[in-house]
């Protein structure tokens, strides 16, 4: 069968996550993919950087864009970041070229998404973006396709793991709030720039992406209310946990007819009993009601490069399987135009 041929944008945690786990998992992947899945070409910004991966098989570009340009390339993965800059340019140079497009770019999707996917879409190839929502959860894929046949009621949960990861750890130890930031940084958990994780801003761009695929709506981050962690202190988490509840970032969005698309981050008071006060570290967690499969919960590790890189080459396989499904539930042109809820709405649980 003829290889699948990757070109690799971005070598940090995830990149090299990705390159790691081809070789340790290569000769797995290629059996599930059901052909030869090769990287062939690599590109990142200092390339006298040790990454811990041999990177010697594989061309070294040094502009990253002309990645796309590559003849001996089929799919370009971009691991870069930000919503604009090298990250949108590589995205979009290579839909252009007729290469398929893998990302775990949250930031693009949630500014861009709309163009990429119509763009993806009039060349008849894939935008595939599992890693951007939730890490190594495949819950893009559980909404697409296992919940398929659902009308999702609302969508809500934990979606940034360093947040996460801060608010359990001070639960738990009482730490400073800075101390823990730094260390959820230093494991590779926290966005370049982290004030995008502790102002809620990274778990908006991820609950816009869930909002347009469990909503059949067009993607609105502008919309999105955002409160992040910032301003939540040691105390507050003291004495939330002796009134029995805990503090999680929470991304809730529900849809509705005639009261519009209500989407909003923010940290929230979570009961001892319910399944998202459990959930600890740089874990997260996404609840979906549907109308007919129930209450869904996806859980599992938000963050960091092993479950990111998973979710990336899972993206890869499909690819290779010839998968080149619309990138949300339906058609980007067929989705809705959903109005913003007013400020007044409430969701109801
Ligand atoms: P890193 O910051 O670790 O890596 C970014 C990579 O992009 C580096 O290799 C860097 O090069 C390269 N790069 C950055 N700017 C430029 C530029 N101007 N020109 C060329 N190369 C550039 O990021 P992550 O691996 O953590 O994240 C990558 C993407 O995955 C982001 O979109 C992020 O939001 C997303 N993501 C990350 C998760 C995580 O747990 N880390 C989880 C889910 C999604 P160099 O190494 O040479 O500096
Ligand atoms: N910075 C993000 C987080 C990475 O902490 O959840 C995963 O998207």
């Amino acid at each position: 069968a003829e290889p699948l041929r990757i070109a690799l944008a971005g070598l940090g945690t995830v990149g090299a996550g990705l390159v790691r786990l081809f070789e340790t998992n290569g000769a797995l992947i290629e059996s599930r993919a059901g052909r030869p899945v090769r990287i062939v070409a690599v590109s990142a910004r200092d390339r006298s950087k040790d990454r811990g991966v041999d990177l010697s098989p594989y061309v070294w570009e040094d502009d990253m864009t002309a990645l796309a340009e590559r003849e001996d390339v089929d799919v370009v993965v971009e691991l870069v970041g930000g919503a604009d800059g090298p990250a949108l340019t590589t995205a979009r140079n290579a839909l252009r070229a007729g290469k398929a497009l893998v990302t775990a770019n949250k930031a693009m999707i949630a500014h861009h998404g709309m163009e990429l996917a119509e763009l993806a879409e009039s060349q008849g190839i894939a935008l595939k973006f599992e890693a951007a929502v939730a890490g190594g959860i495949p819950v893009i894929k559980g909404l697409r396709e296992g919940a398929a046949a659902n009308r999702i009621e609302r969508i809500y949960g934990i979606l940034n793991g360093t947040c996460n990861y801060i608010l359990s750890t001070m639960e738990q130890t009482g730490r400073d709030f800075g101390e823990v930031l730094a260390e959820a940084q230093a494991l590779g958990y926290a966005e370049a720039d982290p004030t995008f994780d502790v102002e809620g801003i990274d778990a908006a761009h991820k609950l816009a992406i869930l909002a347009a695929i469990a909503f059949g709506a067009r993607i609105d981050f502008p919309a999105v209310d955002i409160g992040g962690i910032g301003r939540v202190r040691a105390a507050d988490i003291a004495q939330a946990e002796a009134l029995g509840y805990r503090i999680r970032l929470l991304g809730i969005a529900d849809c509705d007819e005639g009261e519009g698309l209500f989407q909003r981050v923010q940290p929230c008071l979570v009961p001892h009993g319910h399944p998202l006060a459990a959930v600890d570290g740089p874990t997260n967690a996404v609840v979906a009601e549907g109308n007919f499969s129930g209450r869904l919960l996806f859980q599992g590790a938000g963050a960091g490069d092993g479950p990111t890189a998973s979710a990336v080459a899972a993206d890869i396989i499909d690819i290779a399987r010839g998968d080149i499904g619309a990138p949300f539930s339906v058609p980007a042109a067929a989705l809705a135009v959903r109005a913003p809820a007013d400020a007044g709405h409430r969701t109801s649980r």
